[in-house]
């Protein structure tokens, strides 16, 4: 086996064989040993956090030194469909309303932890804002903003294993929902404050490698008229969802007030 069979590889049977591997790619900032998937191959890793030319010749050739016990090989360069410039983010409109979503994902996300503190779901206003904050996740997360991701923009594609991965944490993220769902009805703290906090941990990563990595790179990838198509597809699903859409940004917001005037859940 060479450099190359290593490259095409899942980064998480290479870790399990290698564990060393995972420190180097934490050197470089790429933090594949805790991800809940794993399945992502090696190249598309590597060429998803977009490192200048240098460093990634660098981080492969650390990578091959654990690999091939410091015996010489050829390290081979990665094939990018597209190269894009370090630095500063500009997304594409289509992109950029995503990246609009996940802020108000994001503040429902950062009030759970207080939400949280105290919970006791046989008080009526805390089932409430338990069943309201899955309400907002469903409808919002999921079947607004995610709907958009996976009905069209990760569909395009669809063959690529960090996609998969992805989609894969929308349906782990589906699994925490509908636990927190049965809890409440059970009325088991403990199982809500776990599955809740676990739903947190996981988005909160998910939004943060689309933000950063995925969407930057799924940008330089598509064709002028894809993201044309793709604005067209969005803007329809936002007429349609308008009421809805505003409706769970307002509630959002005023989470996200709540937590900072620390209004949320005062039960004694
Ligand atoms: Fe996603
Ligand atoms: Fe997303």
């Amino acid at each position: 086996m060479d450099m190359e069979n290593y490259l095409n590889k899942n980064i998480k049977e290479i870790i399990n064989q290698f564990p060393k591997i995972a420190d180097i790619l934490n050197e470089y900032d790429i933090a594949c040993a805790p991800c809940n998937v794993g399945t992502c191959l090696l190249k598309d890793v590597v060429e998803v956090h977009n490192l200048s030319a240098e460093a990634e010749h660098e981080l492969l050739k650390k990578i091959a030194t654990i690999i091939f016990s410091g015996k010489s090989v050829e390290i081979p360069k990665i094939k990018r469909k597209v190269a894009h410039a370090a630095g500063q983010i500009k997304y594409s409109p289509p992109i950029k309303k995503l990246v609009d979503e996940h802020v108000f994902i994001k503040k429902l996300l950062a009030a759970i932890p207080v939400m949280l503190e105290s919970i006791d779901v046989s008080h009526a206003e805390d089932k409430q804002i338990i069943l309201d904050s899955i309400d907002f996740i469903r409808s919002y997360a999921d079947k607004y903003h995610h709907a958009k991701e996976e009905a069209l923009l990760f569909k395009k594609f669809e063959d690529i294993e960090i996609i998969k991965a992805m989609l894969e944490e929308h349906d782990i993220g589906r699994g925490h929902v509908k636990a927190v769902i049965e809890a409440v009805e059970k009325k088991d703290n403990q199982k809500i404050i776990e599955r809740l906090t676990a739903y947190r941990e996981l988005l909160k990563d998910h939004i943060k490698k689309e933000d950063d990595l995925l969407y930057p790179w799924l940008d330089k990838n598509l064709s002028v008229s894809e993201i044309g198509e793709l604005f067209t597809k969005f803007s329809g699903i936002d007429k349609q969802y308008e009421a809805a859409s505003q409706k769970y940004e307002g509630f959002a917001n005023k989470i996200e007030e709540k937590i900072q005037n620390k209004e949320v859940l005062q039960n004694d």
